[in-house]
């Protein structure tokens, strides 16, 4: 769906499908170069980074497998709780691969930076970071990310993936939701 289509449910559009497709083909012709003749594996963070993956894995000029992980730390609301659990394990041995974590945002880090010392523990060659978005001011933890989409303010984002309440992640767009909608 498009943002029309639920304007009463957002306040603002961020990001808009168009920025995210120039954005992607400048990162995936960076990672392409970054990454040329190395065994790179793609691991995405479900679900939240299900549309950037798909979408990015097609920019790239390569032949690249992915994987999946899903941790929470949100539960249903819109705060981080800091605390974070597996849900579904890697199914692959990362064990001197080049890892690129694809992740829908950066929030508080904390997850994050849990997964990257997750990954470091379990002996890939190296371990690097795209976000598709970041949130610079909500930082509680510094996590390096290599690769940043776009860097937007402290507010509930939801679209291209991000969910409130498992809903708007149809939504093509990344937008601000509107408040009346969860409080
Ligand atoms: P932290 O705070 O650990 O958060 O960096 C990372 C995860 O929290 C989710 N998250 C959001 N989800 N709108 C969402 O729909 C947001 O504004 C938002 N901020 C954080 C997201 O799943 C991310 O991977
Ligand atoms: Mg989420």
């Amino acid at each position: 769906m498009r943002a029309a289509d639920i304007s009463d449910q957002i306040t603002t559009v961020l990001v808009t499908e168009e920025d995210i497709r120039e954005k992607l083909a400048e990162i995936a012709a960076r990672v392409a170069v970054d990454y040329a003749g190395k065994d790179l594996l793609l691991v995405g963070v479900l679900k939240g980074a299900v549309m950037v993956m798909a979408d990015f894995a097609r920019a790239l000029p390569m032949v690249v497998p992915m994987d999946w992980m899903a941790v929470s730390s949100y539960g249903s609301g819109t705060k981080s709780s800091g605390v974070v659990q597996i849900r579904k394990d890697l199914d692959t041995d990362i064990h001197d691969k080049h890892v690129l974590i694809v992740e829908d945002i950066i929030d508080s880090g904390l997850t994050l930076s849990w997964l990257l010392e997750n990954f470091a523990s379990r002996g890939a060659a190296s371990v690097e970071v795209f976000a598709l978005l970041r949130k610079p001011e909500a930082a509680k933890v510094h996590v390096e990310s290599k690769y940043v989409g776009f860097d937007i303010p402290t507010e509930f984002v939801i679209g291209y993936g991000l969910d409130y309440d498992e809903k708007y992640r149809n939504l093509r767009d990344v937008a601000v939701l509107a408040p009346h909608v969860y409080s």
